[in-house]
C-alpha cells in the first residue's frame, strides 16, 4: 500500500479478539492503538489539531507549536510537524518516561522539563506562558474541540464499522485529555444506544467520582484537573483501577496474548474484565489498548524484568 505521507497511515487500527484471558462465555476485543505510526491514539489528536489550526489559518507556515504533555501527545505532535516542516517544543513533567523525551528529541522536537511538583495544571500555564512569548500556535490538548470531533470522526467510525452487524455490549476506556471517550463515547450513545460506555481512571485519583487527586503511575490517564473537552455525561459507569492491576494486565496481555502495550493499556484491559464479571453470558466487550509498551521500559510497567541472562551457560 503506497502512501503520500506517513500521516496518512493514522488511525484505521485493528481491532483484536482476546483469545487466552478472556472469561469463558464473553467475548473481548482490543483495539491496538499502537499500530499508529507514533505508537499511540494520540497521533489522531496530533493530526486534528493541526490540520484544524491549518484550516483556520491559527497555524503559518513554518510557525512554531507549543504544548503540555505526559509525552505521548508530545511525540505524536513531534511527529506530525516533522512532516509538515513545524518546530515542535514540548513541555513535559520530569516524572514521565526518558524514552518518551528521546522520541520527540529523534522527530526535531525540543523537549523542557517541568517540576512534578507543578502536576499537570502547573505545566499547561507554563506552556501557554511560553507559547505567548514566542507567538506559538498552542496545541492545547485539554480544550481543543478539534481532539473529540476527530475521535467522533474516525476512531468511533472505525468502531461502528467493525461492529455493523454484530454485537457490541460494552466499550472501557481510560482517559487523559477524555478526547477517546468523549467522542467515542458520544457516538456510541447514538448509533449504539445499547453499548455501556465504562471510563476506567486511577484508584487514588477517581476524578469523574469527585474523589480527589493523587499522584499515580499511569501516564497519560487522569491529570489534576478535569479537562474541558471531557463529556461527563458519557460514561455510564465508573471503575478504579489500581496501577499495580494495571501493570499485570499489560504483561499478562504480552505473555498470554502476544500483544505489548503500555500500562493505561493494562488499566484499560484490567478494567474490562471486571466489566466481564458483570456481564451477561455472550456479552462482547471492547477494550481501547492507548499505547505500545515500548516507551515503558525503564519504568515501573518492566520493574524487576532481568536484564541479564535467564541461564547461565
Ligand atoms: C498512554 C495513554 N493512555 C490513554 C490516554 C487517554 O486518551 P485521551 O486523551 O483520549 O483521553 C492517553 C492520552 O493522554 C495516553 O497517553
Amino acid at each position: 500500500m503506497i502512501h503520500s505521507s506517513i500521516l496518512d497511515t493514522i488511525g484505521r487500527t485493528p481491532i483484536v479478539r482476546i483469545n487466552r484471558l478472556a472469561p469463558e462465555g464473553v467475548e473481548m476485543y482490543v483495539k491496538v492503538e499502537a499500530f499508529n505510526p507514533g505508537g499511540s491514539v494520540k497521533d489522531r489528536l496530533a493530526l486534528a489539531i493541526i490540520l484544524d489550526a491549518e484550516a483556520r489559518g491559527d497555524l503559518k507556515p513554518g510557525q512554531m507549536v507549543v504544548e503540555a504533555t505526559s509525552g505521548n501527545t508530545g511525540i505524536a505532535l513531534a511527529m506530525v510537524c516533522a512532516a509538515k516542516g513545524y518546530p515542535f517544543v514540548a513541555f513535559m513533567a520530569e516524572t514521565f518516561s526518558i524514552e518518551r523525551r528521546k522520541l520527540m528529541r529523534a522527530f526535531g522536537a525540543k523537549v523542557i522539563l517541568t517540576p512534578a511538583a507543578h502536576r499537570a495544571s502547573g505545566m499547561v500555564k507554563i506552556a501557554e506562558a511560553y507559547a505567548q512569548k514566542h507567538g506559538a500556535f498552542l496545541a492545547r490538548q485539554f480544550d481543543n474541540p478539534a481532539n473529540p470531533a476527530y475521535h467522533r470522526q474516525t476512531t468511533a467510525s472505525e468502531i461502528l464499522s467493525d461492529f455493523a452487524g454484530r454485537r457490541l455490549d460494552w466499550f472501557v476506556t481510560g482517559w487523559g485529555t477524555g478526547g477517546t471517550l468523549t467522542g467515542v463515547g458520544e457516538m456510541l450513545r447514538v448509533a449504539r444506544p445499547d453499548v455501556k460506555i465504562i471510563a476506567a481512571e486511577p484508584a487514588v485519583a477517581s476524578l469523574l467520582k469527585g474523589e480527589e487527586w493523587h499522584p499515580h503511575k499511569i501516564q497519560g490517564w487522569t491529570p489534576d484537573f478535569i479537562p474541558n473537552v471531557l463529556n461527563q455525561a458519557v460514561a455510564h459507569q465508573i471503575l478504579p483501577v489500581t496501577d499495580e492491576v494495571a501493570r499485570e494486565a499489560a504483561r499478562r496481555l504480552a505473555t498470554a496474548e502476544g500483544i505489548f502495550c503500555g500500562l493505561s493499556a493494562g488499566g484499560t484491559f484490567a478494567t474490562a474484565l471486571d466489566v466481564a464479571k458483570q456481564a451477561k453470558p455472550g456479552d462482547v466487550i471492547l477494550a481501547m489498548l492507548p499505547d505500545t509498551g515500548e516507551r515503558y521500559l525503564s519504568t515501573f510497567l518492566f520493574e524487576g524484568v532481568n536484564e541479564g541472562s535467564d541461564e547461565e551457560l
